[in-house]
């Protein structure tokens, strides 16, 4: 049988044994061994050691029993890494010393040949890329799904009016709907940056060998599109330096840890007994300790406190890069546990947060009543002053006067009588109460953009298309 053991090659099996007489010592193994983290990235070595064998055998490096043999191999290790018969041992410094330690366990000396026209340096690159390109879609589902149960409540809050705030008070009433589906647009627009990203993350560094390419005959164009890159990369000393496509992502992963932290912020708030907005389920939500009434919204909170140490990655990171000489440094080691950390926080994160969104509780009467309070309307009034022909500066200044009036006779703005008004500015006539209305100034902000039932229904049906899209891209792995 192809994959059987043929043999043990001498241990450690290090891919750098011949021009040193010991190994390294101890502090150094732990310093540097990097098999502890980057195992992760062994279905995607695997997956680039066969493109290679291909290539190998083009080239005229491999017979065809040889290719068939070593693919064969590469196959039978890969459902072993997967079931976890083949684990990586102390004496393997990265995946790719493990992979090739369990090459040669199966293929005795053919093992060896796979080695030729790459470099731990291009291969490196290759996986991280690949591993990348692979969870980002994993990401771009699982932001999709929470896309759609933000679409969800916004469907079922499509009617319901709610306070719209700046400065955390109350400014001008708006749809629920409307809050919720600018959370949309947030998500919408990473996902766009993802998917953005994936273009320059795309392109091969596979062939690029240590720095300078190959003189054997591999053929980077062809590996690249084996593996579903949209190009090979097309300076060999950039491709096996560059770590652009991790900086880059470690920012798109911050902000969407950012959009969640202010999701999570304002559900913090909406879940308290001051604002009464939402409640949030059971399943959603964690109790005291000590204090028995308790429903603490932990998860909006954990989003919200996990946005920090991705934050940190990009700035950690960017500080790591910036003093690199080409080409490959060591250094660039240090890519991969920050950026798997965000790919794994991201992951975590978001459908505890979907969750959340789909079983929480919305209280629209509450969001209702409270729509005209603190004298939400008075911007309608302005405006409809404007409509009389008063300039804004004036209308201004009116409406102004007429809030302070109310405030220290404790009434709303529609509760002063024609004379009162008349008495506050000459502008303030009684057709102004006509806008008086939360239903009626939602819906009079009907341009493009603005919270009017019209507009917010065509925003929900634009995003329920984006959606289906997001998905429809996530599903495809590799290539497009
Ligand atoms: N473990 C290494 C890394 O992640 C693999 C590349 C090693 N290359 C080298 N020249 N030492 O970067």
């Amino acid at each position: 049988m192809t994959g059987a053991p043929t043999g043990r090659p001498p241990s450690p099996a290090r891919l750098w044994g011949g021009r040193f007489e010991g190994g390294p010592a101890q502090a150094v193994r732990q310093l540097s061994y990097s098999v502890q983290f980057d195992w992760r990235l062994a279905p995607y070595d695997l997956l680039a050691s066969k493109a290679h064998a291909r290539v190998l055998h083009r080239a005229g490096l491999l017979d065809d029993t040889e290719l068939e043999r070593m693919v064969d191999a590469l196959e039978i290790l890969d459902a072993q890494v997967a079931s976890g018969a083949f684990r990586p041992d102390l004496d393997d410094e990265d995946v790719h010393t493990a992979l090739e330690r369990g090459l040669l366990e199966r293929l005795g000396a053919l093992g060896g040949k796979l080695r030729a026209g790459r470099s731990r340096n291009d291969q490196v690159a290759t996986d991280l890329r690949l591993y990348l390109r692979d969870h980002v879609r994993l990401i771009v589902l699982r932001l999709a799904e929470l896309e759609e149960a933000l679409v969800t409540q916004a469907t079922a809050h499509e009617a319901t009016t709610a306070p719209g705030f700046t400065h955390l008070q109350h400014a001008q009433p708006v749809l629920f709907a409307h809050h919720l589906l600018a959370y949309v647009a947030m998500f919408s627009r990473d996902v766009s940056r993802l998917r953005d990203w994936d273009l320059r993350a795309g392109v091969s560094p596979l062939g690029a060998g240590a720095l300078a390419g190959s003189s054997l005959p591999v053929d980077p164009i062809s590996t690249a599109a084996e593996l579903g890159f949209y190009a090979a990369a097309s300076n060999s000393m950039d491709a096996v330096s560059d770590r652009d496509f991790v900086a880059e992502l470690l920012f798109c992963a911050a902000l969407v840890g950012v959009h969640l932290s202010r999701l999570g912020e304002e559900v913090v708030l909406w879940s308290t007994r001051e604002f009464g907005w939402v409640e949030l389920d059971d399943a959603f939500s964690t109790g005291s300790s000590i204090m028995p009434q308790k429903k603490n919204p932990d998860v909006a909170e954990l989003a919200r406190g996990k946005a920090g140490r991705i934050i940190g990655h990009v700035a950690g990171f960017l500080a790591t890069l910036k003093g690199l000489p080409l080409t490959y440094n060591r250094d660039l080691q240090e890519d991969k546990e920050p950026v798997f950390d965000a790919v794994d926080t991201l992951l975590l994160v978001l459908p505890a947060v979907t969750g959340m969104i789909e079983t929480m509780r919305v209280h629209a009467e509450r969001l209702e009543a409270e729509a005209p309070v603190g004298f939400s309307l008075a911007t309608d009034v302005a405006e409809a002053l404007v409509r009389n022909g008063v300039p804004f500066r004036d209308a201004h200044e009116a409406v102004g006067h007429l809030v302070v009036w109310c405030g220290a006779n404790d009434c709303d703005l529609g509760d002063v009588s024609d004379a009162d008004l008349a008495r506050i500015s000459p502008h303030l006539t009684p057709d102004i109460r006509a806008v008086l209305s939360v239903h009626g100034a939602v819906g009079a902000r009907r341009g493009h953009g603005g919270t009017a039932p019209e507009r917010v229904a065509e925003q929900l049906d634009a995003a329920r298309i984006e959606v289906a899209a997001h998905r429809a891209w996530a599903g495809e792995v590799g290539d497009e």
